[in-house]
């Protein structure tokens, strides 16, 4: 009897932690929750102009995901510079112009580098471009052997023979499926894309990458409504687009932002916190990206700041198992980047980005874009697999699994080529 009353009070507090974060994916155990109204002020007042939209309610919805979800870029850089590293009007087989360029971010007597790797389409100029990051550096995206390695911290990876992380030849090429580049080239756009870890290493030590250059004196940690990594990633796909705008073989006014997973989410705060964007993707961004955080479905607002405690800002863990405090939800972040083209892709086998709360939070969305007279999710019902709703606000799901395929490129091709960069 004691043994057993000593397990039980062993067990029943270790099985209630691990109840809170095992994950649900029952559409009847969703619980029950009022969606909250792009529409609708804080204080209570109906948005029915566009006016109204930009003066009150997006800047409130905007201070709120700024100051309590993703944190605040604390202050300016003192200045930064471009530098070509390399260039060749011969990749792709003739059909593309490669250029690798250096931005470098000085703030408070310091600085960081980072690698943009552009391919341009040499039947286009200037072209329109998909900005995204990559996660095992530029040269994974390619087999292409003029790509520089970068030497930035990598997270090691078995599968593609990365260790002390340090990104090496064996990588190359080792995520060429996720990156469509001849089709992206064929269809009359430009690729630029970045590692993320040269912007922010994805580990929660806040004393390396972007936010170490904005520390105050003896700061180490940034402040609780300061930026995490997602918004330093986010940052640095701003400063991309500082050079873009300076380069006279790019369109810098049609200029896609893109991303997948947790760099779907920083690809969405990108095109929220920047309006230069001309259009946004998000490729299973999930939790904290485009999927409804109050459904509580797969990974969880709890789940999320525990595993990745440096990817908010630390006011978010105020809504860890606790979404029904939160006065917004996802759609609403989808709502900062209308009327601009906004592309919410799924993956039918991605359970865990809960693909049914990334489709109502794009349809949600939709009352913005039909204030600006645009076409978002009108339908309440989940299309069909690999049937796509394309409107200046699109979604689809996929079959297959958390990855991004030719299929998806495919899409955003066609989708961008129609709404965001239409051919003269
Ligand atoms: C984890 C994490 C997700 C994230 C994903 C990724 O699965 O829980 O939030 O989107 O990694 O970035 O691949």
């Amino acid at each position: 009897m004691k043994t057993f009353l000593v397990y039980l009070l062993i067990s029943y507090p270790l099985s209630m932690a691990m109840a809170q974060f095992e994950p649900n994916y029952d559409e009847r155990q969703v619980p029950e929750f009022k969606i909250p109204d792009p529409l609708t002020t804080f204080d209570g007042k109906k948005i029915t102009a566009t006016s109204e939209w930009e003066n009150t309610r997006r800047p409130e919805l905007y201070q709120f995901f700024e100051e309590q979800v993703y944190g605040k870029v604390p202050g300016k850089l003192d200045s930064l510079s471009f530098n070509m590293v390399e260039t060749s009007d011969d990749a792709l087989n003739g059909k593309a112009q490669r250029k690798q360029v250096e931005v470098s971010l000085f703030k408070n007597g310091k600085s960081l580098d980072f690698n943009i790797l552009l391919y341009l389409p040499k039947s286009r100029k200037p072209a329109p471009i998909f900005l995204g990051y990559n996660f095992y550096g530029n040269h994974s995206i390619t087999d292409d052997p003029n790509v520089i390695v970068s030497k930035a911290w990598a997270m090691d990876s078995e599968e593609f023979g990365i260790s002390g992380h340090t990104l090496t030849e064996a990588s190359r090429g080792v995520r060429v499926h996720r990156w469509a580049l001849e089709k992206i080239i064929d269809g009359g756009f430009g690729l630029a894309t970045i590692y993320y870890g040269e912007v922010d290493p994805d580990k929660n030590d806040f004393s390396d990458g972007l936010h170490s250059l904005f520390y105050m004196e003896s700061q180490e940690i940034p402040k609780k409504d300061e930026w995490g990594s997602i918004a330093a990633w986010a940052f640095g796909m701003s400063r991309a687009l500082d050079y873009l705008e300076t380069d006279p073989d790019i369109d810098a006014s049609h200029v896609v932002s893109f991303g997948h997973s947790r760099l779907g989410k920083a690809a969405l705060w990108a095109g929220a916190s920047d309006t230069r964007f001309a259009g946004v993707i998000s490729n299973d961004s999930g939790c904290g990206g485009a999927a409804l955080s109050k459904r509580q479905v797969g990974e969880t607002v709890g789940r999320i700041n525990t595993s990745f405690p440096h990817w908010f800002c630390d006011n978010f863990t105020e809504y860890n198992e606790n979404e029904e405090a939160l006065p917004v939800d996802q759609h609403e972040l989808l709502a900062l980047i209308a009327p601009r083209p906004l592309y919410v892709a799924s993956a039918e086998d991605d359970q865990w980005a809960d693909p049914r709360g990334e489709f109502l939070s794009a349809h949600y969305a939709t009352s913005v874009y039909d204030l600006y007279g645009t076409k978002g999710i009108s339908d309440t019902k989940m299309p069909e697999v690999n049937s796509p709703v394309q409107n200046t606000l699109a979604y689809h799901i996929r079959t297959g699994k958390h990855d991004v395929t030719e299929y998806d490129w495919e899409q955003y091709i066609d989708w961008a080529k129609r709404f965001v960069a239409v051919k003269p």
